[in-house]
């Protein structure tokens, strides 16, 4: 696998790629999930490069950007093994040099749910995004489920903006008892670590409760106590989605999402649910 750092090495590294390739983007701290997204790519394209770059933009004051995890010589074993043939881990003055001005910004996707908790965190990552993108020139990029809003807000970006790309979601890989793989699981003492299943736990519950038919507002009431019980201590949103547009949705119908974010400890854990209705 070939490391470039810099946005020059990166363009001549390109430029001796042939065949199609894939891009899979993240700010490191690697974990299965992730690796699902390189071995997604290794299926669809003759090459894959993966991106770590722990984007500033993206933290909002207060938020965790200083104790970000980072371990790069574990990712970069983890990305060989994985068969990723090129990394770009750029600094942050590669990416955001003097003078770096333009910011991108998509309305309406992005407004609600992680926008609202999160206040300038889309348009740190729509940004990134569209530098990563515009930089590597993949012909695929790869995104997890798991940051359901930040796939949605993606595919706008790159419709809106013509950029010519192909966006495939993974779909969310799981812990053994359900919990969704996140590089912040990391923060999680054990017994906030126990508890933390409740999350996942509390959007099957919902789901199954809604798919059999009951109110979506009792569902959701029901799913936000058992967060409550579990020892959750703050909970921004629990709620049922349109998959498409991310618009809340008071009664089931057409292609819905459960999505939440809730606070265990000091940490901010998030995950979503399809719902379909059967038959
Ligand atoms: P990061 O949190 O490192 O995630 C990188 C990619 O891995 C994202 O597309 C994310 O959705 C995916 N991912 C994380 N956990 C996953 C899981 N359990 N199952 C499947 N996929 C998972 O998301 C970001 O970085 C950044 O916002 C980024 C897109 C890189 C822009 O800075």
């Amino acid at each position: 696998m070939q490391i470039v750092r810099s946005s020059e090495e990166l363009a001549l590294a390109r430029a001796e790629l042939a065949g199609s390739l894939a891009l899979v983007p993240t700010m490191g701290a690697l974990h299965a999930g992730h690796m699902a997204l390189v071995e997604e790519a290794k299926r669809r394209t003759a090459n894959v490069a993966a991106s770590i770059f722990v984007n500033p933009a993206q933290f909002g004051e207060g938020e965790d950007f200083g104790r970000y995890p980072r371990r790069e010589g574990e990712d970069v074993r983890m990305l060989e093994d994985a068969g990723c043939d090129l990394l770009w881990a750029p600094s942050v003055a590669d990416i955001y040099p003097g003078g770096f001005s333009t910011k991108v910004s998509v309305a309406a996707v992005s407004e609600r749910w992680e926008g609202e908790a999160r206040p300038g965190h889309f348009d740190g990552v729509a940004t990134v995004v569209a530098k990563l993108l515009l930089s590597v020139h993949p012909d695929v990029a790869l995104f997890g489920e798991k940051d359901f809003q930040q796939l949605a807000v993606i595919r706008r970006m790159v419709r809106d903006l013509n950029i010519p790309v192909e966006i495939v979601g993974v779909p969310t890989v799981r812990e053994a008892d359900g919990l969704a793989l996140s590089s912040r699981n990391a923060y999680l003492s054990p017994d906030e670590r126990r508890r933390a299943v409740a999350l996942p736990n509390a959007l099957k519950a919902a789901r199954e409760v809604i798919l059999g038919g009951s109110s979506v507002s009792a569902a959701l009431q029901q799913a936000k106590q058992s967060l409550v019980d579990a020892g959750f201590l703050r909970i921004d949103y629990l709620s049922l989605v349109d998959a498409g547009s991310l618009e809340p949705l008071d009664a089931a119908g057409g292609e819905m999402r459960l999505i939440a974010a809730a606070v265990i400890g000091t940490t901010r854990l998030i995950d979503n649910l399809p719902v379909e209705i059967r038959g």
